[in-house]
């Protein structure tokens, strides 16, 4: 057979504001898409590929799930500027833009709704726990908050699983900025999950930090809505001391942090923790930056407000003829 017509969605990464673990357990978060993107180009093929090698949908979850209604081969092609286990949504966007291109392919519709369905089905799938919160994000772009009362002016949807419940609301992108500080280590979103789920689960104690967390959680979202930038930090630092003690922060999260917050209004982990990013609440973007790098992380100033998923046009020429041979792996 020949091969069919190239179709391509690209979703942005995320990061969390406020909320990151809690939300699990269906408390409230504040989460931005950052200007960080990954693209999934699509055709049909004689082959099932990713990147131009050979797909093994056993190790690719999030391919396996989304594919699962998809009864012929394809090429697959991803490109990606949001490093993978960095806590800044790689699997979500992943999902987000592979759902996108997948209905597009077969001449489906695309609403906000399905995508979430889709992205989120496919991060249980890929992890086996977690919230819709990164799903959310990734799809709507911009800014979200989850199950914060007082939002149904401006409600976007609501997940349900068992007795768990997140009303997805859309947010105003604040006019603040942020620079975010990745560790370079690689921290998976699952096992960091579950290990707060073992810790709340026998110990009362942690049960009353998710509390604390849903308390500054609120409060950071009512300064936002203010434009309160210093309360704000405030909320960001104490929410880091909170996930420290659920045990999701690590040393170089510590180092970042700790080097950030002399130009900062706060700064805190990012994510799931245990690696990945840290993010950082300044009007000293170049001080932060200097002071992440010289304690050995990345940073980057993030430009908020970016899209949401979005078809893209057709790649000029053959994609699979772009892949670099050290491309990016989700
Ligand atoms: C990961 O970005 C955020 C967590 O709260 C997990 C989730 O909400 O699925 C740690």
């Amino acid at each position: 057979m020949t091969e069919g017509e190239w179709f391509t969605a690209s979703a942005p990464g995320k990061f969390v504001i406020l909320g990151e673990h809690a939300v699990v357990y269906g408390k409230p978060a504040v989460v931005l898409a950052v200007d960080r993107r990954i693209s999934c180009s699509i055709r049909r093929s004689y082959r099932n590929s990713l990147n131009g090698e050979h797909i093994d949908f056993n190790r690719q979850p999030h391919f396996r799930y989304l594919t699962r209604d998809t009864h012929y081969a394809m090429d697959y092609v991803t490109n990606s500027e949001i490093p993978p286990g960095s806590g800044l949504g790689s699997s979500a966007a992943l999902s987000a833009a592979l759902a996108m291109a997948i209905r597009a392919e077969r001449d489906e519709p695309s609403d906000e709704m399905t995508l979430v369905d889709e992205a989120y089905g496919a991060e249980l799938f890929a992890q086996g726990n977690g919230s819709p919160m990164d799903a959310s994000a990734c799809v709507h772009g911009g800014g979200i908050a989850v199950n914060v009362p007082g939002t149904d002016d401006r409600h976007l949807w609501t997940v349900s699983r068992g007795n768990r419940t997140w009303d997805v609301s859309d947010v105003n992108v604040p006019d603040m900025t942020f620079v975010i500080g990745n560790t370079g280590v690689r921290a998976p979103t699952g096992p960091q999950v579950e290990k707060v789920r073992r810790f709340v689960g026998r110990n009362h104690f942690a049960a009353d930090v998710v509390d604390e967390i849903e308390a500054v959680t609120l409060e950071g979202h009512a300064s936002l809505e203010r434009d309160d930038t210093v309360a704000l930090g405030e909320m960001m630092t104490l929410d880091h001391k909170l996930l420290s003690i659920l045990g999701v922060s690590c040393r170089e999260l510590n180092k970042l942090v700790n080097a950030s917050l002399p130009y900062s209004y706060g700064a805190k982990l990012t994510g799931s923790g245990g690696g990945g990013c840290m993010v950082a609440l300044t009007d000293r973007p170049e001080k932060v930056c200097e002071a992440i790098s010289a304690r050995g992380g990345t940073p980057y100033i993030v430009q908020t407000g970016a899209d949401g998923v979005r078809m893209e046009p057709g790649p000029s020429g053959d994609p699979l003829m772009e892949v670099p041979l050290d491309y990016p792996r989700v």
